[in-house]
């Protein structure tokens, strides 16, 4: 698991929902120190604007830097301003233009639309842990936040090739730093009401639907814990021959065929 007292670094904070402010939580509750990123800094004024419930306490604790993940100088000024070494990177970033990449119709001609949601949902990987090997001095885990790519859903478009390049990513990488012992897999999560997923034109009948073709039942309204305990396996010590892999948080829904039957479904807690 996390490693008490070991830093580790999460990327992609937007507000209180964000999967990455759960898996911070779960780091920290394994007594992990956590430094989050935002995109900008507008964006942490943004962050605390919209997380209200916040305690002044919280906010006084949390360690928010930014970085644009397109920006390598942003990148390499974030590493070279953490000090002493991470034991992991969470890569919980996404984005596709809604107007024009997502949505009914998936042929499209915004091409510089597709190659910006192409670098910052799959490149930036590639780029964040390039330069977080050097802080990653005793290896450790990068994790990255994918979406069932091998499934083609109504509207999720040109982020579903997205996230399939992702997992591309994930393998090439972890094929890349397993001599530095830095392990790279991926977390596929079924669907969370989040920000992001709240522009994903119907998402919300989708994160309905999941429900019905998941054996363990699924509710997106409160799936960021179950997800950043996987993350947080794949961070730690528990999981040190796991490399390249995309593992399933998702209430079983990638292996089910068509609906479940009424018989099968999960009574309710
Ligand atoms: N919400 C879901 O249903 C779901 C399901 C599976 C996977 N995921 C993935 O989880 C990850 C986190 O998404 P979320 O649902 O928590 O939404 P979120 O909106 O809270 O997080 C997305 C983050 O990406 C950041 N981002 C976008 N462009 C960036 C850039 N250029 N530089 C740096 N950061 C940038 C945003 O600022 C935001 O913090 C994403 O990769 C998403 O695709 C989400």
């Amino acid at each position: 698991m996390i490693e008490s007292g070991k830093t580790y670094l999460v990327m992609g904070l937007l507000d209180a929902d964000s999967i990455a402010f759960a898996i911070g939580k779960m780091i920290q509750s394994f007594g992990g120190k956590v430094i989050y990123t935002v995109q900008s800094e507008r964006m942490k004024k943004i962050f605390f604007d919209r997380s209200k419930k916040l305690t002044e306490e919280d906010r006084a604790d949390l360690d928010i830097r930014f970085c644009d993940v397109t920006n390598d100088e942003e990148v390499i000024a974030l590493f070279d301003g953490i000090e002493g070494p991470i034991s992991g990177l969470v890569h919980s970033i996404a984005f596709s233009n809604p107007k024009t990449c997502l949505g009914e119709e998936f042929h499209t001609d915004a091409y510089d639309d597709l190659m910006k949601g192409f670098h910052i949902s799959a490149v930036s990987l590639a780029t964040v842990t390039r330069y977080a090997q050097p802080k990653m001095v005793d290896g450790g885990g990068v994790v990255a936040l994918t979406f069932a790519s091998e499934r083609a859903f109504a509207f999720y478009n040109w982020m579903g090739v997205n996230k399939a390049a992702l997992e591309a990513v994930v393998r090439g990488l972890s094929r890349r730093h397993g001599k530095e012992k830095i392990r790279v897999n991926a977390v596929s999560a079924g669907p969370v009401y989040t920000i992001a997923a709240k522009h994903i034109p119907g998402f919300e009948e989708l994160g309905n639907t999941w429900a019905k073709s998941s054996p363990l039942g699924w509710d997106p309204k409160n799936a960021q814990r179950e997800v950043a305990g996987a993350v947080a396996f794949l961070l730690g010590n528990y999981s040190k021959q796991i490399t390249g892999q995309t593992i399933y948080v998702d209430g079983g829904a990638s292996v089910i065929g068509g609906e479940l039957m009424p018989y099968e479904m999960p009574s309710a807690d």
